[in-house]
């Protein structure tokens, strides 16, 4: 056993490898919510933090980063391929997204999985202490609570599943179906985005194992004589650091750079903004058809509305990601290409990730955010997008399959897959009288400051370890 009484353990640690002129390694921590939420916390109860520091092949020491300790996880080439880009990326990725993309179904990459997941589970179980907090995350993962209680049944251990989780008849395609749902089972809390993400799982426990369950309570049997351990199924959506986005936004310097993105842009009437990893659940390829059809129409014209869409570049080795691109391009394109003039750009579209700060000034310049996911386990766009409107002003147009939707009731809420009720209900936002749009606004504000990535992350560990807002006997 280690020192570490709060362990958490994710594919990605929350830094970013680079290398210097002279080949000095520099870590950067990398703008996730995650880590904002967790830091404090990690940094008062000597915690540690387990992950793959996003390089192939390299053995890296355990080192502090912004007073919070990083134990690196080596992932071979080969581990990537089948691991991350195989099984999780094209396995489970699209089959927890609804089968938006056919998953694959490899024996090789499932083996990998288990080998990879092993890894995870053995270096948390090195560095936790006796009676340690262990709090495991997302579907990259989900084998290392059953291998990490058999290690170390002293553990208090948690998992939270960041992405959907699909209803059983889509689940009930996956080969190994049993054998992940026994990994998530290994965990004392199981926490989901949705109430149907968790309902899902409370079924597919049901169905596979025929395990009983009340209400979020599952008993699974343990030990030898009928015995039982209480497992935990339960939604708790996750949220992002608000008062730090509105901070950013009330900055003069970003408010002058959100002036200056309108005028970049020929101060467009409205200004509409998508941001999204470029990924085939997001409902790119829907927005663009959308938007391009009120142009058809004449309901929108390009001498007063421009696009903007942020697609930050994400798994480009997986085929189904190169296809999407391809597809995205070409749409765009063609968008531009039939309505575009010398003056006017339709779409303004960026294959790239930027800084939090040109984020929140593109949020702030955008009259009109467009969400319109086929499926998404939250959406944190659409939080951000509220959080940094401190003006009161703004549309969210959002997408009623991504979980965000559960909470944000005043924003345009849309079926993506119906492009004529998108189309009018992008008409409606655009056309939405200030008063309507400050009142709507106000509501989304109240609830996402009040339901914010601290609040998230202490209900999830006040679930873990019963009734301690941090885990118990931390000094
Ligand atoms: C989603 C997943 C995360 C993942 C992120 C970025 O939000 O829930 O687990 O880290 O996408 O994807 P990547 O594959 O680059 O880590």
């Amino acid at each position: 056993a280690g020192t570490y009484r709060l362990v958490v353990v994710s594919n990605r640690l929350p830094v970013d490898y680079e290398e210097a002129d002279d080949g000095a390694i520099i870590w950067r921590t990398s703008p996730g919510g995650l880590v904002t939420a967790l830091e404090p916390l990690m940094r008062s109860s000597h915690g540690a933090w387990v992950g793959w520091p996003g390089v192939a092949d390299r053995d890296f020491q355990p080192f502090e980063n912004d007073g919070i300790s990083l134990v690196p996880v080596r992932l071979n080439e080969d581990d990537i391929e089948d691991y991350y880009e195989g099984f999780s990326n094209d396995t489970l990725w699209p089959l927890y997204h609804d089968v938006i993309a056919p998953p694959s179904f490899h024996r090789e990459t499932w083996d990998a999985y288990v080998r990879v997941n092993r890894r995870f589970a053995a270096a948390a179980a090195a560095v936790a202490a006796p009676g340690a907090t262990v709090w495991v995350h997302d579907y990259q993962l989900q084998l290392v609570p059953r291998m990490l209680r058999e290690a170390r049944p002293d553990l208090v251990i948690g998992f939270f599943n960041h992405i959907p989780f699909p209803p059983y008849g889509i689940y009930a395609q996956l080969p190994w179906r049993k054998q992940i749902l026994h990994g998530l089972l290994g965990a004392d809390v199981i926490g989901f985005q949705r109430v149907a993400d968790a309902g899902n799982f409370s079924q597919a426990v049901r169905r596979l194992y025929g395990y009983p369950t009340r209400g979020v309570v599952i008993d699974v049997p343990a030990g030898e004589k009928g015995d039982s351990r209480r497992v935990i199924a339960k939604h708790f959506p996750i949220s992002i650091d608000a008062a730090a986005f509105e901070e950013l936004a009330r900055r003069p310097e970003i408010q002058a750079r959100a002036r200056q993105i309108r005028e970049d842009l020929g101060n467009p009437k409205t200004l509409m903004l998508g941001v999204d990893r470029l990924d085939y659940t997001k409902g790119i390829g829907h927005r663009i058809k959308a938007f391009g059809e009120l142009l058809a129409e004449g309901r929108l014209s390009v001498e007063d509305v421009t696009l903007v869409q942020v697609a930050s570049p994400s798994r480009e080795r997986v085929g189904t990601y190169m296809a999407l691109r391809d597809e995205i391009e070409l749409a765009v394109g063609r968008l531009n290409g039939d309505f575009s003039t010398i003056s006017h750009t339709a779409i303004s579209y960026h294959h790239h990730s930027y800084p939090r700060e040109e984020m929140v000034a593109m949020y702030l310049a955008a009259d009109v955010m467009l969400v319109t996911a086929l499926r998404d386990g939250m959406n944190l766009v659409a939080k951000e997008y509220v959080a940094v409107r401190f003006d009161a002003d703004g549309v969210l147009v959002l997408s009623e399959f991504a979980g965000a939707a559960d909470e944000l009731k005043q924003a345009i809420l849309i079926n993506p897959h119906d492009i004529d009720g998108t189309k009018d209900a992008i008409v409606r936002a655009v056309e939405m009288p200030k008063r309507e749009r400050t009142r709507r606004m106000r509501s989304l504000r109240r609830t996402v400051a009040e339901n914010d990535v601290a609040a998230w992350s202490a209900s999830f560990l006040r679930a873990l370890t019963g009734g301690a807002a941090v885990p118990a006997g931390i000094p």
